[in-house]
């Protein structure tokens, strides 16, 4: 049973030049890219994607990072139900001083705000971002 989920390398992944490293640590894991994109994010596409946190205080920040400049998008296939959590296991934990060594954050992540990747936390939210981000291209 196959499964997938959404991830993306943020604007700071894009702009350190690290989209390659990020894709290659999935790829040699054994997980596969079905379908992937550069592009500009809209202030609406942002404040959807991040809509859980709308009421949270770095919510606009959030935004406004997101819109920054490009992301490098992704929908991730791997052999089990439990891509999503293969993926947030490679990415690393969210806050910065809990990423450990070995992980994209902890390897090269040096704040909790602009944290590298986003991985989706569950099958829901995957559903839902894939849908939001690649509509029926994936
Ligand atoms: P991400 O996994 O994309 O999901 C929500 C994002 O909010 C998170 O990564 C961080 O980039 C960002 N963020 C900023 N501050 C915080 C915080 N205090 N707690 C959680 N997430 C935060």
């Amino acid at each position: 049973m196959t499964s997938r989920t959404f991830v993306m390398a943020k604007p700071d992944a894009v702009e350190r030049g690290l989209v390659g490293e990020i894709v290659s640590r999935l790829e040699r894991k054994g997980l596969t890219l079905v379908a992937a994109e550069l592009r500009s994010v809209s202030q609406e596409l942002a404040q959807e994607h991040y809509a859980e946190h709308a009421d949270k205080p770095f919510y606009d920040e959030l935004v406004a990072f997101l819109t920054r400049s490009p992301v490098f998008a992704m929908v991730v296939e791997g052999p089990g139900d439990d891509t999503w959590e293969l993926c947030r296991i490679l990415i690393g934990k969210t806050k910065v001083t809990d990423a450990q060594p070995g992980s994209i954050r902890g390897d090269f992540a040096t704040t909790t705000n602009e944290n590298l990747v986003h991985g989706s936390d569950g099958t829901e939210s995957a559903a839902r971002e894939i849908k939001l981000w690649f509509g029926d291209r994936a």
